[in-house]
């Protein structure tokens, strides 16, 4: 008898599980009459602000444009550089060019984040105007090497949190080491919406005032743009969808954090390694990505046994077609990266997966990891 298959994420399931609460809240707007922005971004907004401690938050349709408002907002264009790495959603990179800036690419660390090594070095070259430290996977970056390092170079940092709602470093939340935080809402994200959102969070309310205007074709004033901007608003029938999700996210990352544990134990006398936990990082576990010699050999046993796993990504930005041999890397190289890229495996990972399902992916990975040794 074939078991059911599990998905690798599971966005449905996180609707089924809060149905009566997101179709009422749905149903809210839609009674409502206001379609565009009004209260109930507002009240997103206020409850986003609340939640990062840093006091401001702005909606806007995704991730991407989150970060290529903050870069605006920051002043980041044409003939400047933005340092950032290679191993991210390309999402992040074609940011940085979409306000007309160059993107230099540095190494990760042992934990996924923008190695401080790697941008010291291109930061001598390459003077980046800002860098986008991402924390990847749910784990933070090295963000006190980093924010020293822009202290003494004056580089501003805009984080792209969108894979780590929630996680910190030594009890800081992400988001607010540097001068602004960028969320995807992306709905397999920790908080998800149920279509494109995203949200930049910062502690500076002249900036936040200008991204405002920035999402809006410039306008501080209905229909006079002070300023040339664009159009990315937060819908408020997702807004209000995440006014819901945000209430769980704790329980959510929580359950996630006990998925991760459990992964932990069925790999532990396995040669698949397991995530390396950065000291004093709270993971939030976006992803649990293991390293596997044969990996995708690991994918399809996993696939056989109806376990599905993705891998993010199966190329990082330098070895895209639209990037290869046109962006520029780091002197100090990408290494890690390129031994990272085909040895990455994410298991499925969503609050939602039921312990039937994780006890059978646990026991295949017991079995399959010794098979790899
Ligand atoms: C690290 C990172 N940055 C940026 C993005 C872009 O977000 P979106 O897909 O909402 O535009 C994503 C999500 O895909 C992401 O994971």
């Amino acid at each position: 008898m074939t078991q059911p298959a599990i998905p690798q994420t599971d966005p449905g399931a996180a609707y089924r599980e809060r149905k009566d609460e997101i179709d009422a809240a749905v149903a809210r707007v839609l009674a409502s009459g206001r379609y565009i922005l009004g209260p109930e971004v507002e009240a997103f907004e206020s409850a986003f602000a609340a939640w990062s401690g840093l006091g401001y938050a702005v909606g806007v349709a995704n991730g991407t444009d989150a970060l290529e408002l903050a870069l605006r907002g920051l002043d980041i264009g044409p003939g400047d550089v933005v340092a950032t790495v290679s191993l991210t959603a390309v999402a992040t990179v074609a940011a940085i060019e979409l306000v007309g800036a160059r993107a230099v690419l540095v190494d990760i660390d042992p934990f996924y984040g923008l190695d401080p090594g790697g941008l010291e070095a291109a930061i001598r070259l390459h003077k980046p105007k800002a860098v986008i430290p991402v924390h990847l996977y749910g784990q933070a970056c090295a963000m006190g090497p980093i924010m020293e390092l822009a202290g003494r170079h004056g580089f501003k940092v805009i984080e792209d949190c969108s894979q780590a709602h929630g996680a910190s470093l030594a009890g800081r939340r992400v988001g607010s080491f540097g001068d602004v935080a960028c969320y995807s809402l992306y709905p397999t994200k920790n908080l998800g919406a149920l279509g494109d959102g995203g949200v930049i969070a910062t502690g500076d309310a002249a900036l936040a005032t200008r991204l405002k205007a920035l999402r809006e074709y410039g306008w501080r004033e209905r229909y006079i743009s002070a300023e040339t901007g664009m159009n990315s608003r937060l819908d408020p029938i997702q807004a209000a969808i995440l006014r819901v999700k945000l209430a769980h996210l704790a329980t959510d990352n929580a359950r996630r954090a006990a998925i991760a544990a459990v992964y932990d134990r069925a790999l532990n006398e396995t040669a698949i390694a397991p995530p390396r936990r950065r000291p004093g990082a709270g993971h939030v576990f976006h992803q649990y990505v293991l390293r596997a010699r044969d990996r995708d050999g690991l994918k399809a046993a996993l696939a056989a046994r109806g376990i599905g796993t993705l891998v993010h990504y199966p190329q990082a930005v330098h070895q895209q077609p639209a990037y290869r041999g046109r962006v520029a890397v780091g002197p100090a190289g990408l290494g890690l990266t390129d031994k990272a890229m085909p040895e990455i495996l994410s298991l499925p990972m969503y609050p939602q997966l039921e312990e039937a399902a994780l006890t059978r992916i646990a026991a295949a990975l017991a079995e399959l990891g010794k098979e790899e040794s």
